[in-house]
């Protein structure tokens, strides 16, 4: 079971497949969710600190300025990783 790390909020399990937006849910942190995790609003948009995700999907690149952004919505958990809710 991957563990996943929200810088200041601790790590947690996760599923493999598992978005970051599904995690965060589970486990009641603050992730934005404007859209409802449709892809189209941004408000989801976080940084990979270290470890990876699933590749990156079309539908987020219009909404990412850096290449460790990702959209906690689409961006699914592959195994161990940091993620910050500050995109930076
Ligand atoms: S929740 Fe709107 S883009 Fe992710």
């Amino acid at each position: 079971m991957p563990r996943v790390e929200f810088v200041g909020h601790g790590w947690v399990d996760a599923t493999s497949g598992q978005t970051l937006l599904d995690v965060c849910d589970s486990y009641a942190l603050p992730m934005e969710t404007a859209c409802g995790g449709f892809a189209a609003c941004n408000s989801c948009r976080v940084r990979l600190v270290s470890g990876s995700l699933s590749a990156l999907d079309e539908s987020e690149a219009p909404f990412l300025d850096r290449a460790d952004q990702r959209l906690g919505c689409q961006a699914r958990v592959v195994g161990e990783c940091v993620v910050a809710f500050d995109p930076g």
